[in-house]
């Protein structure tokens, strides 16, 4: 039979302290749903101790899924592994993730404690834990640069505590495949239980080899991966989801696993996570990137179209990306909207329905056809608005190469209208600089983007745009056929986060 790889998903923990990946609890519980849909089988939640939004969307979270274990990473100390039981226990399967670090360096400088003291803390805090928790996680943080005879021993201890599963880190992303697979294969030979237990692997990609030294770990024994969407995550980020679970699926013959993933899922999650943190991947990025299915040479798009497995090892579809099929029209009804919607995976309960029908229907009127990916990002857009203190009512731009432009911005605040006028270089900014005169806060544009969803110059605009404000970063997007207009939307969006 082949083994089972479990997917421990860290999105919402390790992704969310890279930097400019922060969300707020509504749209961590809104990716936490999708990852659940995904299939994973844990989605680590957050570091409850660490402050007290953490410790609210850990158990809101936990209270939301239903099918996924859900797990609270706490350092190897009495008050975190509390405040961790506190945030998780709601959940149908609750797991506290205890951490301590074991290697020389970590030991000195960062905890300033002796090794044998840290594996006495170590085995205390896991039986603590495991009197409140069913399942308990252990990791030895900077694993890789720790001696594997004291890993083998600090192991046995924990697991002799009440550990169900064993993490050995790259915490630092140092290793190398053959490195971390002999490491791993001398330390199960070392240890007396480690056998006995989940092996799990968690590797960041510094040099770039995270995904490759997760699957040199599965060789040597490991069960569970950890992992991110897109590969967000510190520094240079984790090892990405998609990336093992598609080189598992296509490579079979090689690994011969099987995951839990619904592989068809992987697009709309890597879509939703950059739609709230506004992180976009590269477009080369594998399986997620926007040139990773696209055939540029005219030689490989003529082989594509005499057999599609000339150039293709995985089908767009296999990940759930629909390429860009045109769906419907302004003729199109409620019930083929509806239709449509349930064959791109999506069941919306009936006033959801109604509003994205509305979205779509006022796209359809200026818009010839409306792709899924058009429908995907109206269906995204909505899920994730804040709020709203400011509203557009309309605007007016009046631009040209040869006059100064000028913009004119009306925004209702709690009912009433109010103008801002303002003149710039280009249209955006002076639209910005009209809305900054309506509102009653000062906030800096930290970051502006815009790109298109679909092809073709009616394109739908969709813009992010990220702002400071109190030494907080906020996040907005927008979507228009009107790029200035997807830009206004954005940044209200963002201002009205502010709020929310
Ligand atoms: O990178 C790391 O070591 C971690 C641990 C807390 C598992 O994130
Ligand atoms: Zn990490």
């Amino acid at each position: 039979m082949a083994k089972r790889i479990n997917f421990f998903d860290t999105t919402l923990r390790d992704g969310e302290q890279s930097p400019g990946c922060s969300m707020n609890i509504k749209e961590k519980i809104l990716l936490a749903k999708q990852l659940e849909k995904l299939g994973v089988d844990v989605i680590e939640a957050g570091f409850a101790a660490s402050s007290e939004g953490d410790f609210e969307s850990v158990q809101m979270i936990a209270n939301e899924v239903k099918n996924s274990t859900v797990a609270v990473l706490a350092r190897a100390v009495k008050g975190d592994i509390d405040k961790a039981w506190e945030a998780v226990k709601g959940a149908t399967k609750p797991r506290i993730h205890t951490f301590i670090a074991t290697s020389d360096i970590h030991m000195k400088y960062k905890l300033k404690m002796e090794p044998e003291d840290v594996i006495k803390k170590a085995e205390e805090m896991v039986r603590y834990a495991s009197s409140l928790c069913p399942e308990v996680e252990f990791s030895a943080e900077d694993a890789t640069r720790s001696n594997p005879d004291f890993l083998a021993k600090i192991f046995d201890k924990v697991i002799e505590a009440g550990a169900k599963i064993i993490n050995i880190p790259d915490t630092v992303g140092y290793t190398t495949p053959d490195e971390y697979y002999n490491f791993i294969m001398d330390i199960r030979k070392k240890s007396k239980h480690l056998d006995s237990v989940q092996i799990s692997v968690h590797c960041h990609n510094d040099l770039g080899l995270a995904v490759a030294n997760t699957l040199a770990a599965i060789k040597a024994g490991a069960t569970q991966c950890e992992c991110t969407i897109n590969g967000i995550g510190e520094r240079a980020g984790n090892a990405a989801l998609e990336e093992l679970v598609m080189i598992m699926n296509v490579r079979g013959d090689i690994y011969g696993v099987e995951t839990g993933i619904n592989t068809k899922e992987i697009m709309k999650t890597s879509h939703l996570l950059t739609s709230i943190t506004g992180v976009s991947v590269q477009p080369n990025k594998a399986i997620v990137g926007a040139n990773a299915f696209a055939h540029e040479a005219g030689i490989h798009q003529h082989g594509v179209l005499s057999n599609r497995e000339t150039y293709e090892i995985m089908t767009p579809e296999s990940v759930g990306l629909t390429m860009n099929k045109m769906v419907l029209g302004k003729h199109s009804g409620r019930h083929a909207f509806k239709d449509k919607l349930q064959s791109m995976g999506y069941d919306l309960a009936p006033e959801e329905l109604d509003k994205a029908f509305e979205e779509f229907k006022k796209l359809a009127d200026v818009k010839k056809q409306v792709f899924d990916g058009d429908i995907e990002a109206i269906l995204t857009d909505r899920e994730v608005k804040a709020e709203d203190k400011y509203k557009l009512v309309r605007f007016v731009i009046n631009s040209g190469n040869t006059i100064t432009t000028t913009a004119s911005v009306v925004l209702n605040k709690e009912g009433q209208d109010i103008e801002g006028i303002a003149v710039a270089g280009g249209p955006v900014d002076a639209a910005i600089r009209a809305i900054d005169k309506c509102l009653d806060i000062e906030v800096e544009l930290a970051d502006y983007s815009i790109q298109s969803v679909t092809e073709g110059t009616d394109a739908l605009g969709y813009s992010i745009i990220k702002i400071r404000y109190k030494d907080h970063n906020y996040i907005g997007k927008g979507m228009s056929i009107n790029i200035v207009e997807a830009s206004i939307k954005a940044y209200l969006n963002a201002v009205n986060s502010i709020y929310a």
